[in-house]
């Protein structure tokens, strides 16, 4: 069983996403290697956005000290999936495929970065440690079937 903490988790998710977006980018036209990191992205930011916000941001929206930290980055969510659903619905061997891909890839970068730098340290001062600890076990639960994801 990990032993990891609630933000070590996070971040190593992060990481990966952080992989992805500069491998998605290297891809060209209608490959195979561009179907299948759109493919893993869309697992990545999708699983990692909804057990975030139910297992980190859901607390912090409830504390008015963090509360306005987490509907920042809830929003955010929001404009990544819309942008990833943009991505979804582009023709991959049109030049505008590209263009979105790194749009997103700078979206998400910003908003991981944002997390790490500003909402983890707060988050960290606020949460009492018992519950940091059962956070990080329902987040790692909820997201192992996602683990295996090869990339
Ligand atoms: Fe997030
Ligand atoms: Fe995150």
């Amino acid at each position: 069983m990990s032993t990891e903490n609630l933000f070590e988790q996070l971040r190593k998710d992060h990481e990966m996403q952080r992989d992805v977006l500069d491998m998605i980018i290297e891809t060209s036209g209608e490959s195979e290697a561009r179907k299948k990191m759109l493919k893993v992205l869309d697992e990545l930011l999708t699983s990692h956005a909804k057990y975030e916000e139910i297992y980190f941001y859901a607390p912090l929206m409830e504390m008015e000290s963090t509360h306005e930290l987490a509907r920042h980055s809830v929003a955010e969510h929001k404009d990544i999936d819309d942008l990833l659903q943009k991505l979804k619905d582009t023709d991959m061997s049109s030049s505008a495929w590209l263009s979105t891909a790194k749009e997103l890839k700078h979206l998400v970068e910003h908003h991981l970065d944002e997390e790490e730098q500003e909402v983890f340290r707060p988050a960290g001062k606020f949460l009492a440690e018992k519950e940091k600890t059962n956070l990080a076990h329902q987040y790692r639960d909820s997201m192992q079937s996602h683990r295996d994801i090869s990339i």
